[in-house]
C-alpha cells in the first residue's frame, strides 16, 4: 500500500479497497504554518482516538463524513475524496487571528456563529478569502459555498452541544470538505484539539493546541484529559 500524501500531522495511504484510504496520525505537532515544529510521542494516538470518537458522535446525529472506522491506535480508514483547498473556520467566541485582524476582545461572544474561509495554500500562508475570491479561483460555486456554510453551521451546532455536555465551550474550529466520485461534498480531514479551540466552562483551562502555540502546558496531558472527558460521555 503506497503513501499518497504526507502532511504536517498525517500520512495517507492507498488500500486494496477502491475508494478507501488509510490515515495514519503522526507524533508531530506544528504551529504557525510549520514555523514551530516538534515530535511529541503519543500525540498521533490521541488525535486519532479523539477524531474517531467525534466523527462517530456526529454521525449518530445525522452528519456524514469521510470517516469509516478506527483500525488501530494511530490509524483509521476513510473514504477517498478530493479535498477542496479551503479551511472553513467557525467561530462562536473571539480568539486567535480574529482578535488581531478585527480587534475583537478575546472571549467576546458572537451574536451568531461566524463562518470564515481561508485558502489552503502554504506558499501564501493560508490567507482569509472572500466568497468572490473562492469563485474567481474556481474552488467552489456559489451554491457550493452556501452548502459549505450551512454544513459548517450544522456541524457547529452538534459540536457545541457535545462540548456543553462535557462542561466545555467550543470557541472555534477548522474543518475541511472534499468531493467524492459523484461530486457530493462531504466533511473530511479531522476534528480534534489540533483543529479546535476548547475552553473549560468554569475556569481558564483550555483543551487545545493553544497550550503548544503559547507554551502554556503539556499537549499530551491536555489532549488526554480531553479524551477522558469524551470517553466519560
Ligand atoms: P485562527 O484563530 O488562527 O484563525 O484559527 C481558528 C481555528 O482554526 C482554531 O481553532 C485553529 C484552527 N486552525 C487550524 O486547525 N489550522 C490552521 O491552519 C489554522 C490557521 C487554524
Amino acid at each position: 500500500m503506497s503513501l499518497l500524501y504526507e502532511g504536517k500531522a498525517k500520512r495517507i495511504f492507498s488500500t486494496e479497497q477502491p475508494g478507501v484510504l488509510r490515515v495514519e496520525y503522526k507524533d508531530e505537532v506544528t504551529a504557525g504554518n510549520g514555523a514551530k515544529k516538534d515530535y511529541i510521542e503519543g500525540k498521533g494516538r490521541l488525535n486519532n482516538q479523539i477524531t474517531s470518537r467525534i466523527f462517530n458522535f456526529i454521525k449518530a446525529r445525522g452528519i456524514e463524513s469521510h470517516f469509516i472506522e478506527q483500525t488501530s491506535e494511530t490509524e483509521q480508514l476513510v473514504k477517498s475524496v478530493d479535498i477542496i483547498p479551503l479551511e472553513v473556520v467557525v467561530r462562536n467566541i473571539a480568539a486567535g487571528s480574529i482578535t488581531k485582524r478585527l480587534g475583537f476582545e478575546k472571549g467576546h461572544e458572537f451574536e451568531s456563529p461566524l463562518v470564515e474561509f481561508f485558502y489552503k495554500n502554504d506558499n501564501l500562508n493560508d490567507p482569509l478569502i472572500t466568497e468572490d475570491h473562492i469563485q474567481l479561483l474556481h474552488l467552489a460555486s456559489e451554491e457550493d459555498i452556501e452548502l459549505l456554510k450551512n454544513a459548517a453551521k450544522a456541524i457547529n451546532a452538534v459540536l457545541v452541544q457535545l462540548m456543553d455536555e462535557m462542561e466545555l465551550r467550543l470557541v472555534d474550529f477548522k474543518i475541511e470538505f472534499g468531493r467524492n466520485k459523484s461530486g457530493q461534498i462531504i466533511l473530511a480531514d479531522e476534528i480534534s484539539p489540533d483543529t479546535c479551540r476548547i475552553w473549560d466552562k468554569y475556569s481558564d483551562t483550555n483543551f487545545d493546541k493553544d497550550v503548544y502555540r503559547e507554551d502554556t502546558g503539556s499537549i499530551i496531558e491536555t489532549y488526554q484529559t480531553f479524551l477522558n472527558k469524551l470517553e466519560e460521555l
